[in-house]
């Protein structure tokens, strides 16, 4: 039986998580619930799986939980809070997804505490991988990656001596602005960028689909989680998100993993890896493969694809700078702050700007997150 922490329970991996665990009664169980401000939908699932350890935003929250519980498990709120649940004894799997950055310190300290990482916050690899390596390193935990790309190249890789892999693909579906012109692109609304055709997700991740951020982001994850150079990762656009990643062999031949685009396929494959059993999702239908195409991505309409490969080039802090610029733009944009197009121009003016430095400790990573943040809140506020 695994026992898990799930943080950020009320999102949209937290909420297929909990899926993935009622498919599963005698193999998973939930033991801590850490979220932010949904504190009502924090509270139907505290109700339904019982969790010994919950966590919520506020304190405020957390006497609101207290009050309103049929049953009393210990209450935390804040980043205290998530690193309670992600601490908690009787927990030896962390499904890490929170977003953002704010998932960086939680997940190093599952690592570091030995536990198995389910890390779908792929903002903390980005900006802080070599911190997530070295904390599995010295505390035996075991990191798996739950976004369907890196949880694809996960089983395609494994086994395979690393000198055989000439590239690893992963693919794209191009999100809602494939086939835009640039000026339509320039001009897109928050409800069209939110408009994605083939992924359900929260609202920061759909948006770094619509710019393809989130394929870059994607780009630096599998470079820190496999040891590839920057030029052994690239990306190919699928539409249809049924094939998720592909890895290219010295001898000219490629192997794919394909499966249906549903994320609870990628969770459970973490949670209960090796094993790989029935679950929630049914099989794939090869009926739908022939409708498959696969196109190059264009870095003109798509900027921030070619920020993120100058990023992981540059190495360093550059993908915490980077990282930590999106989020800022990101979250204007969502507030009717910035323009779609701005969210690009403030990447490149933060990456341009800032020098990066070696990636050094937690501390110095979460500095040169702030400084970043800083700037990139300045050059909004320029604009508005
Ligand atoms: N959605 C997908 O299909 C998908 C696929 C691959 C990877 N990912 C990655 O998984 C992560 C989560 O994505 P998502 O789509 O599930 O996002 P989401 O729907 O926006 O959910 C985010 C979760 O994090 C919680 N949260 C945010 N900030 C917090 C904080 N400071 N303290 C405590 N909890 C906080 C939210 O709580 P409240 O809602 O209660 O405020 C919510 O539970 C992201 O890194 C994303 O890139 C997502």
């Amino acid at each position: 039986m695994r026992a898990l922490a799930i943080l950020g329970s009320t999102g949209s991996i937290g909420v297929s998580t909990l899926e993935v665990v009622q498919a599963h009664p005698s193999r998973l169980s939930v033991q801590a619930l850490a979220a932010g401000r949904n504190r009502d939908l924090l509270l139907v699932q505290c109700e339904a799986f019982r969790p010994r350890c919950v966590s919520v935003g506020t304190q405020e929250d957390a006497e609101w939980l207290r009050a309103s519980l049929s049953y009393q498990p210990e209450l935390h709120w804040g980043p205290e809070g998530l690193l309670a649940c992600a601490l908690h004894p009787e927990a030896d799997t962390v499904v890490a997804a929170i977003v953002g950055s704010a998932g960086l310190a939680s997940t190093e300290a599952a690592l570091r505490a030995g536990r198995r990482v389910c890390v779908a916050n792929k903002e903390s690899l980005v900006v802080g991988g070599a911190l997530m390596h070295e904390a599995a390193l010295a505390g035996g935990g075991e990191l798996l990656p739950v976004d369907s790309e890196h949880a694809a190249l996960h089983q395609l890789l494994a086994g395979r001596a690393p000198a055989t892999i000439r590239e690893v693909r992963i693919t794209a579906s191009g999100g809602p602005f494939r086939d835009w012109s640039l000026a339509r692109i320039q001009a897109a609304t928050i409800e069209e960028a939110l408009n994605h055709p083939t992924w359900k997700m929260g609202p920061k991740i759909t948006i770094d689909s619509a710019t393809l951020m989130n394929k870059g982001l994607e780009v630096i994850e599998a470079s820190v989680l496999f040891g590839l150079r920057p030029d052994q990762v690239a990306v190919t656009v699928h539409p249809q998100s049924q094939v998720h990643a592909m890895v290219g062999f010295h001898d000219g031949s490629y192997q794919l993993q394909v499966c249906a685009n549903d994320m609870k396929l990628p969770i459970q494959y973490c949670l209960l890896f090796p094993d790989q059993c029935p679950g929630p999702v049914a099989s794939y239908s090869w009926e739908d493969a022939r409708h498959w195409t696969f196109e190059a991505p264009d870095l003109e309409r798509f900027p921030c694809l070619g920020l993120a490969f100058q990023a992981l080039r540059e190495g360093g802090t550059a993908p915490a700078l980077l990282n930590a610029a999106n989020e800022v733009a990101v979250a204007a944009f969502l507030q009717g702050r910035l323009g779609f197009w701005d969210i690009q121009a403030c990447n490149q003016e933060v990456l341009a700007r800032i020098p990066a430095t070696p990636q050094g400790s937690l501390a110095q990573v979460l500095d040169a997150d702030l400084t970043a943040r800083r700037h990139a809140e300045g050059w909004v506020q320029a604009r508005t």
